[in-house]
């Protein structure tokens, strides 16, 4: 085992080094050191040193797995999952929750300088979840045979290969999903390489059983009030809810604007919009079915710029480049962009925000996926030229109506 090492040479696989953790990076992993060369070890908690056997060696880095915690963190807590560490599923359950929604939050301000050039954006404090276990509506389960036993495993990725974990219970899962996972296991499928879909539908929301929802039902109010907020300060009359999903913003938004619009490529999705809708009452909106780079530009071109607000909440991957672009061209007044991956997110904020087309006025992180290494942003962006926002005090209540034509 060496303990010091001031050279940049990589270490060898299978060699045991004595670590400082000083950070975490994004997707969970601890840093450490060996000499210059940096290692990452997931299951760590900066400020601890711990003992680790290096797995992987890169040009640039090495990868290691955790074999003892030498001095560890006050923050370190007992995990409450007995498949953690070997499931995919989380990466934080051994962390402190108020140091969770800090460590995200960091990274999140990072990756916004980093991969989005946006040094100046504060970003505001992280919406921790009231409830950090058992908030997940949804859970996509995988089986696979195992050779070894003679029999099927059911359960989720392990967190370092393709393998899957057979498991009885998940910590993060919402209670109700106890049972259909108990009959899950005593009627599986056939064989493995199929999914087991469970979920527990939201109340008062007719959503596909594999249509998109959000899924975490405790913190999604939050987000709601943030997007309101949001909305409510700026100027726009007209709506375009971007990958709608079963109409779930542009519904919660309707009150605030004269007109909306969503679009969405599921067509079951939209059949549910409609009926979410129609259960409401709403008459200022309508669902189109349909892909947003081959609707989008007649959308847009239904409502002044000046007067219209884009909610883009795309898929982890982002929004495609001709989408921005189009953002950019048109330049409706308002774009708030809610995304699940703040990676994607700042690298789009960079195209959006180049030559000062867009500017980022908030972005508020909130922690929909506790104990996970995922997390949720909402970005305002507005065009320089839009009118200046109103007072945020009474921002999200409905507007008095306009004599505008409706949708
Ligand atoms: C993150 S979900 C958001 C759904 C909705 N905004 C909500 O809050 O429930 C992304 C949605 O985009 C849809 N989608 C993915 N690619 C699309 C495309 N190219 N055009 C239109 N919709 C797409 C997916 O079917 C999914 O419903």
């Amino acid at each position: 085992m060496s303990a010091t090492n001031l050279s940049a040479a990589p270490p060898a696989v299978g060699a045991e080094h004595r670590l400082a953790i000083t950070d975490l990076a994004f997707g969970g992993e601890g840093v450490g050191r060996i000499g210059e060369f940096v290692v990452f070890v997931p299951f760590v908690v900066p400020g601890e040193e711990v003992l680790v056997q290096i797995t992987d060696v890169k040009r640039r880095f090495a990868r290691a797995r955790l074999l003892q915690v030498c001095r560890p963190s006050p923050d370190r807590v007992t995990p409450r999952c007995r498949y953690f560490g070997e499931c995919g599923g989380c990466q934080y359950q051994h962390l402190a929750y108020e140091r969770q929604v800090a460590v995200k939050q960091r990274q999140v301000t990072e990756l916004l300088a980093r991969v989005g050039g946006l040094n100046t954006v504060t970003v505001e404090p992280m919406r921790p979840c009231p409830q950090p276990y058992g908030y997940r509506n949804r859970v996509m389960l995988r089986t696979q045979w195992d050779k070894t036993c003679g029999r099927l495993h059911l359960g989720f990725l392990r967190q370092d290969s393709r393998l899957v974990v057979d498991v009885e219970e998940c910590a993060i899962a919402d209670p109700g999903l106890a049972q259909p996972l108990r009959e899950a296991r005593a009627h599986p499928p056939p064989r493995g390489g199929l999914k087991v879909l469970l979920r527990v539908l939201p109340e008062g929301w007719e959503v596909p059983w594999d249509s998109f929802f959000q899924n975490n039902a405790v913190l999604l109010p939050e987000l709601v009030r943030v997007v309101r907020e949001c909305l409510g300060a700026g100027p726009a009359r007209h709506l375009v809810d971007v990958y709608c999903g079963v109409g779930f913003f542009g519904i919660e938004l309707a009150d605030l604007v004269d007109s909306f619009v969503g679009i969405e490529v599921d067509p079951r999705a939209i059949q549910a919009a409609r009926a979410n809708a129609a259960a409401r009452g709403l008459t200022n909106g309508e669902f189109q079915a349909g892909r947003v780079e081959e609707a989008l530009p007649a959308l847009l071109r239904r409502s002044p710029p000046a007067a219209t607000a884009v909610i883009l909440d795309p898929p982890r991957t982002g929004c495609p480049p001709a989408t921005l672009e189009l953002l950019r061209a048109e330049g409706p007044a308002q774009l708030l962009y809610v995304s699940c991956h703040p990676a994607t997110l700042a690298r789009d904020l960079n195209v959006l925000s180049q030559g000062q087309v867009y500017k980022p006025l908030r972005v508020v992180p909130l922690d929909m996926f506790p104990q996970t290494q995922h997390v949720e942003c909402v970005a305002d962006l507005r065009r320089p030229d839009s009118p200046p926002p109103a007072a945020v005090a009474g921002a999200g209540e409905p507007r008095p109506a306009l004599p505008t034509a409706r949708a």
